[in-house]
């Protein structure tokens, strides 16, 4: 456990990428396995994975998130997800693909770290632009997207790790 607290301390968003240093398909590969075993309401697993490396679509997804440093991304993960695929709980029509989409990609932003690989979640996008270049189907949507690849050389990684303390955050029943 002692292991398991270090490891999720030690992730941090990274804005900075090296343009030039492609993700190991090994690598990525085993990123995606990862996520493939994320937990979904009732197992449907109603999710995609895209996994863009071609230049028109990232210059794309470039205009959609226009932030420097994420122009710089030669690999970006997008998780996207099928309404009607999701579970949806009969007494009130509450739809899971939000919950089940952010649990995918928790499991990949881990699973990069665990490869060594830089991520960061990115929601900040201009969503009709985004779909656009996606092409999405009407029931589609995009929960989030995030570069992954390696940052550049000698680049400082630890800063503190701002967070609300336990007893800010836990209520004891
Ligand atoms: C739902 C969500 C949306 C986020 N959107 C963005 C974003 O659009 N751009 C960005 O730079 N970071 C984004 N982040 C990253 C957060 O800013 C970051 O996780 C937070 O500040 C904590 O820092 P850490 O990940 O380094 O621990 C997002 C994170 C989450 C969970």
């Amino acid at each position: 456990m002692e292991d398991f607290l270090r490891f999720v301390s030690s992730r941090y968003s990274i804005r900075s990428y090296d343009s030039e240093k492609q993700v190991e398909q090994e690598k990525l590969l085993r990123v995606l396995e990862a996520a493939r075993f994320a937990p979904s309401a009732a197992n449907r697993q109603p999710w995609k994975i895209m996994v863009v490396t071609s230049v028109p679509v990232l210059e794309k997804l470039h205009l959609a998130y226009p932030a420097p440093w994420f122009a710089k991304a030669n690999t970006v993960l997008i998780v996207k997800g099928d309404i009607s695929q999701a579970w949806t709980r009969n007494r009130d029509g509450y739809n899971s693909i939000n919950s089940d989409l952010a649990i995918l990609m928790t499991h990949i932003l881990l699973a990069a770290h665990a490869e060594g690989l830089s991520t960061c979640w990115i929601e900040a996008f201009d969503k009709e632009m985004l779909c656009e270049a996606l092409s999405l189907k009407e029931t589609e949507v995009v929960c989030a997207m995030t570069p992954i690849g390696y940052h550049p050389e000698g680049e400082k990684l630890i800063r503190p790790k701002s967070r609300k303390e336990l007893d800010e955050i836990v209520e004891w029943m």
